[in-house]
């Protein structure tokens, strides 16, 4: 069957993810893709997981046990990439699923001038054949918006640079997740 968007990020990420690789979660939340994350780079490698609410450090805090020395927890929201993460370190891939986070405070959600400030950053780090992937949840309120705002960005990002998907199925009800991966090219200048 047809992978879930969630799903097929994961087969996006892990496509391409090598051991001792560096990369982000931009959007924490209860900790699953940053566990994903830190199992696939590996003891040698680095994950940089960003969520502004302590419910959410502490939750993927529990998650990852003692089992993922690799993963650098920040409780700051993923705008401050760009201070956080230092421009000479190449990011292989980035994964965010905005909206809010499952069985909490639904107006705590991801905005789209944040989310562009995260995307610029990370656009700036990423390697060649790496990949940001945003998985968009839009069916609460705000959330139209945002998805207004990646497709926008990540559809004008120019073609000689990036090779930019979507993934969705069309005909599900209650606004299915969108998925967005954004591949830099070989010969990227941006
Ligand atoms: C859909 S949830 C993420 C789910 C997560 N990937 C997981 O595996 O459970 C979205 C998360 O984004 C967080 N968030 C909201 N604004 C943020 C920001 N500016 N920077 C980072 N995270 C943010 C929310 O607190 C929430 O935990």
């Amino acid at each position: 069957m047809l992978q879930t968007a969630l799903r097929y990020s994961h087969t996006l990420l892990k496509e391409i993810i090598q051991p001792g690789d560096q990369v982000i979660d931009a959007t924490m939340g209860n900790g699953n893709d940053t566990l994903f994350l830190s199992e696939l780079v590996g003891p040698e490698g680095k994950v940089y997981a960003f969520d502004i609410q302590e419910q959410a450090l502490a939750n993927t805090k529990e998650k990852l046990g003692d089992a993922a020395p690799q993963a650098s927890l920040f409780l700051a929201g993923h705008e401050t990439i760009e201070t956080n993460v230092p421009e000479d370190h190449p990011i292989k891939a980035a994964i965010f699923n905005l909206g809010y986070l499952p069985n909490s405070d639904k107006t705590i959600i991801t905005l789209p001038e944040t989310t562009k400030q995260a995307m610029d950053a990370i656009l700036k780090r990423l390697t060649v054949g790496g990949r940001m992937i945003l998985v968009i949840y839009y069916g609460h309120d705000g959330g139209a918006a945002e998805k207004n705002e990646v497709l926008n960005y990540c559809g004008n990002l120019p073609q000689k640079s990036y090779n930019v998907l979507t993934y969705q199925f069309i005909n599900q009800k209650n606004n299915p997740p969108i998925l967005v991966c954004v591949e830099k090219k070989k010969g990227s200048q941006e």
